[in-house]
């Protein structure tokens, strides 16, 4: 027997020690009453504590994470969250809280939530702002309803039913406009930005907003957002800031100042709180005067000394989250807010954008850069010129992974040929960008077999994702009893194993 490494068939407890079914009866325990006393013995296995530990440890090794390496995904902005935040929302006062106190019992909470909607409502340059959303695809969603809402009051949802979207936008952008029932239109780039003339040749008496991203997904600022803004407000159109990108222009401009009358914004990647994953993400809401009213309810309002949630919001598109926000992260960005202050903020959006040039102008000797070489806070490559030998951008993610660093964001945005897109944010050091160029370097220049077989250092080896997407096995059962076929060389998982790192927004 072999002493176990992280391996994507990490056995289950009970596959390592079964629950003891034979063998003398544990001896008795006294002073427990009768009535509480367990009738059937726990099917719980039977393992010392460190076989537990060791067994989590090893499961925890199988996956990349921030406080392991950086993690370069664009458009994602995977930031390290800093240990004084998490150690503030672990507190018990905070951590036990349960999202149906009355509110009498929870006033530091509502006040935290209070003080953060009104900083994040000046850090946007809007009149209000609402925690409520779990995301920021969910705030995008609520912002579209509110869209329809304020429509609907002017008399004109049924004719306005289109959402303009340029060809950079995030694929959640045109998924929430379809959700909330609205056609999209997309308006092609230019350079990387909004095309101006094709955006004024498409909106129209139909057309209800035109989202936006700014800087947008290629990294660049879009620098006509003054005409745009003008161009869409004057065909009584309404302007939706999608915030993902905030964290480039913190402090220094805002869309409430580029002429924007709701956005969303990502706490996860604006301030440095965990990002989602499926699992704890919160989205904000902020809305100018004139959409204000329509934000989710309830409210957080200060009346007199007391902080109370203020269901009475005639106009409010409803509740859209059962609880009111997701405090932990909540409490994690209000730390972050104050800990950086208003000259923080902008240092942390100057950084960002240093690490972005930086980074680019290094790796730009390696791969070519598309469009223009100045960037905000992230930039593309194309791996386009690696075609020529076979390689492809999905090997190059791959075998970074065995360089000990997550992959950035691949094939996206669509309109660059084999996209790589690059965000090292403001939270990683030089050295850190330094080595991330030298580990590019060898994967970019690396034309052993070892590329096209990547990742094979890891606990699960290359998937065959066309056929894991098809054939999809979640259950771990019929995985790890999956006929055995050809495995790659780490010994990982059957090739139909719909498992895998995926190097993705
Ligand atoms: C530009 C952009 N918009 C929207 C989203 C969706 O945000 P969330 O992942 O918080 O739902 C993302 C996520 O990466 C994004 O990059």
């Amino acid at each position: 027997m072999t002493f176990r490494q992280a391996r994507w068939d990490e056995p289950l407890l009970w596959e390592l020690a079964p629950p003891a079914t034979a063998g003398p009866p544990p001896p008795p325990i006294t002073g427990i009453p009768e009535r509480l006393r367990r009738r059937r013995p726990l099917d719980w296995p039977e393992l010392s504590e460190p076989e537990v530990v060791r067994h989590y440890t090893r499961l925890s090794q199988m996956n990349f994470g921030i406080d392991t390496s950086a993690y370069p995904l664009g458009s994602c902005t995977m930031k390290y969250n800093p240990k004084l935040s998490e150690m503030l929302a672990r507190r018990a006062g905070v951590a036990e809280l349960h999202p149906y106190q009355p509110a009498s019992t929870v006033q530091g909470a509502l006040e935290i939530l209070w003080r953060l909607e009104r900083a994040l409502a000046k850090v946007t340059g809007m009149a209000e702002a609402s925690v409520q959303p779990a995301a920021g695809a969910h705030g995008e969603y609520a912002a579209l309803l509110m869209v329809r809402a304020y429509l609907r009051d002017h008399g004109e949802s049924e004719r306005r039913r289109e959402v303009l979207l340029p060809d950079t936008a995030h694929g959640t952008n045109p998924a929430s406009a379809a959700m909330a029932g609205f056609e999209t239109r997309e308006i092609r780039s230019r350079d990387g930005c909004v095309d101006v003339e094709a955006l004024r040749a498409a909106v129209s008496d139909r057309t209800a907003c035109f989202m936006l991203t700014n800087p947008n997904t290629t990294g660049l600022f879009e620098t006509e957002i003054l005409e745009i803004a003008q161009i869409v407000h004057e065909a009584g159109a309404l302007l939706y800031y999608d915030g993902a990108n905030l964290n480039a222009i913190l402090g220094i401009t805002n869309p409430g100042r580029m002429g924007f009358d709701v956005a969303h914004l990502n706490l996860h990647k604006t301030f440095a709180t965990p990002h989602g994953g499926g699992g704890p993400g919160a989205g904000v809401l902020a809305a100018s005067e004139r959409l204000a009213p329509y934000l989710p309810i309830p409210r957080v309002r200060k009346v007199g000394r007391r902080f109370v949630l203020d269901y009475d919001r005639p106009k409010s598109i409803g509740k859209i989250k059962t609880a009111y926000g997701n405090f932990g992260l909540d409490l994690r960005a209000y730390a972050f807010l104050r800990y950086h202050g208003e000259d923080g903020l902008r240092a942390v959006a100057r950084r960002a954008v240093l690490n972005a040039n930086y980074l680019g102008h290094r790796l730009g000797s390696i791969l070519p850069r598309p469009f223009r070489p100045l960037v905000k806070h992230e930039f593309l490559l194309s791996g386009a010129p690696l075609k020529a030998r076979g390689v492809r951008t999905a090997d190059l993610a791959k075998r970074l992974l065995d360089e000990g660093v997550h992959a950035p964001t691949v094939y996206f945005p669509t309109l660059v040929d084999e996209a790589l897109m690059i965000e090292f944010p403001e939270t990683e050091s030089r050295r850190e960008l330094d080595q991330f160029v030298e580990a590019f370097r060898r994967a970019a220049t690396d034309s052993s077999e070892r590329l096209k077989a990547a990742p094979t250092a890891l606990a699960v080896g290359r998937v065959d994702e066309v056929r894991a997407a098809r054939e999809l096995r979640l259950s771990r059962k019929d995985l790890v009893a999956a006929p055995a076929e050809p495995s790659p060389p780490t010994g990982g998982p059957p090739r139909s194993a719909g498992i895998g790192p995926e190097p993705k927004s």
